[in-house]
């Protein structure tokens, strides 16, 4: 059985303004099919076909076929954790957000500041570390699904691909219309049962 390109979970034009149409068609139908395509024409040759695209992630060996299986998981969990009308965090997200960070517009702040000046391709990432909320940044298509107990609660995609259709080479201006209106923080509170990995997995 193939991998497949797993539907938006929002209509194509849903996230318009701060994500057209178009960046979807390309960022979607293309980049992440992509990443399906490959790693479904790799995964016979490497005697990994039956496992989990997780199992496969952790299986390959550093080169094509764990680089398009990593980005098609994190392009499968990116597009969970982003919605047209969040509502905001409440709960034991809150109360972590409060705790870690004084408030949710820092959290914002410092995590748009990392997914700023990450050089080059990569992605934010937060995370949960030690019943604790924290920011990091990946390189390239690196992933948490290929690092044992790393939590990945959101991300955002700094590849200049998700954003040259809609802001040019602004990655600032991206990083702010997503951080400001299309943050998913009911899949964010959802991902603290420590089961995110398995939300971008496919069997
Ligand atoms: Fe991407």
């Amino acid at each position: 059985m193939s991998f497949i390109l797993p539907p938006l979970p929002f209509d194509r034009e849903a996230l318009a303004p701060h994500m057209s149409a178009e960046t979807l068609d390309f960022h979607h139908g293309k980049h992440h099919k992509a990443y399906v395509d490959v790693t479904n024409e790799l995964v016979n040759a490497a005697g990994l076909q039956g496992k989990s695209l997780v199992e496969v992630i952790r299986a390959a060996k550093p080169g094509p076929l764990h680089n398009n299986a990593a980005q098609l998981w994190n392009h499968s969990f990116f597009w969970q954790c982003l919605s047209p009308a969040g509502a905001p965090p409440t709960g034991r997200l809150a109360q972590l957000i409060e705790s870690g960070f004084g408030s949710t517009e820092v959290l914002l702040s410092t995590f748009g500041e990392e997914a700023e000046k990450h050089f080059g391709s990569g992605w934010a990432w937060l995370v949960l570390e030690d019943g604790a909320l924290k920011i990091t940044t990946l390189h390239d298509g690196d992933t948490p699904a290929a690092h044992e107990g790393m939590v990945p609660l959101f991300t955002l995609d700094v590849w200049e691909h998700a954003y040259y259709i809609d802001y040019r080479n602004a990655r600032p201006h991206y990083v702010e219309a997503v951080l400001n209106n299309l943050v998913n923080w009911d899949f964010i509170a959802l991902n603290l049962d420590e089961g995110g990995i398995e939300r971008a997995d496919q069997k």
